[in-house]
């Protein structure tokens, strides 16, 4: 469905993505992890011409990806990192607006955003400004933007940066029954709870390359499923083991406080980047 081959992103400071391999089978809800400056962004442009790569291929459904091409845009749906609605103009009206540029037949319009609307919990809404939602109103929206064309693929970067806990999980909801409806996903995302919850597969970029992929239990598996969390020093340090046997042994010869609990995602993270990623 997404094809990246060996794409590589160069601007004069800094290599963005290195030699970035991705594979999005349609279906998939896939989530592509990783800490500020990773390169989640510039991936995603790049899926969608809005920047090129400086080496590699991208493909969406079998079309090239470039700027002159216009065929898989259609495939797409986009929902950036910052909202970027018509702050004056009503949700319908942003809506209708995205509908003509995309060329959606004016007949069709109105039905689609009607459905949308009920869709998201926002038919109350339909004939406010947008300069007068809530965050996690606005975010809604942005969604069911993209979502305006029907695209078969929905792109979202950080969906959820800024959203009250509450409104996150009405967000999570809207994926997760999108995907069940069969729209391939594509997510970035810094919270590992996120991740966790929603993706079959997870990508984890660290500097602009892919360090490990798959399901998120695959990841876990991957340092050992039991994790010994140490606090000494004001640091915590962990030690992984394959089965709570030989974890409470090691566990039983500390002097510091402990804790023996299952691997979450957010330590192998650690461990794979040495690096904490938090909200
Ligand atoms: N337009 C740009 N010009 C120069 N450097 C950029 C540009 N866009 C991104 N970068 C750099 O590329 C790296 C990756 O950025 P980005 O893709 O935004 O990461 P993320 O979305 O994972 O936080 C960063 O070091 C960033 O400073
Ligand atoms: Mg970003």
């Amino acid at each position: 469905m997404i094809r990246l081959e060996n794409v590589t992103k160069v601007y004069p400071e800094t290599v963005s993505v290195d030699n970035l391999s991705l594979h999005l089978e349609p279906g998939e809800f896939y989530g592509l992890l990783g800490p500020n400056g990773a390169g989640k962004t510039t991936t995603i442009r790049m899926i969608t011409a809005l920047t090129s790569p400086t080496k590699g291929r991208i493909s969406v459904n079998g079309c090239r990806v470039h700027r002159n091409e216009t065929r898989f845009k259609a495939e797409l749906g986009l929902v950036p990192q910052h909202v970027n609605l018509e702050p004056e103009l009503t949700v319908t009206e942003n809506l209708r607006l995205h509908a003509m540029l995309h060329g959606m037949p004016p007949g069709q319009t109105l039905k689609r955003i009607e459905e949308l609307l009920a869709f998201a919990d926002l038919e109350e809404k339909a004939a406010a400004v947008v300069n007068t939602l809530s965050g996690g109103m606005k975010r809604k929206v942005l969604i069911i933007r993209a979502l305006m064309h029907n695209p078969r693929v929905l792109l979202l970067d950080e969906p959820t940066v800024g959203l009250d806990v509450f409104t996150r999980r009405k967000v999570w909801d809207l994926l997760k029954s999108l995907n069940a409806k069969g729209i391939t996903i594509l997510l970035t995302t810094h919270y590992l709870e996120e991740a966790e919850k929603l993706c079959s597969r997870i990508g984890l970029l660290k500097k602009g390359g892919l360090i490990m992929e798959g399901s998120p239990d695959e990841l876990a598996g991957v340092v050992g499923p039991v994790v010994v969390e140490r606090f000494s020093n004001e640091r915590t340090n962990l030690s992984f083991f394959n089965s709570r046997p030989e974890a409470l042994e090691y566990a039983s010869t500390l002097q510091e406080e402990f804790t023996v609990r299952q691997t979450r995602l957010e330590d192998v993270f650690v461990r794979l980047t040495e690096e904490r990623v938090s909200a």
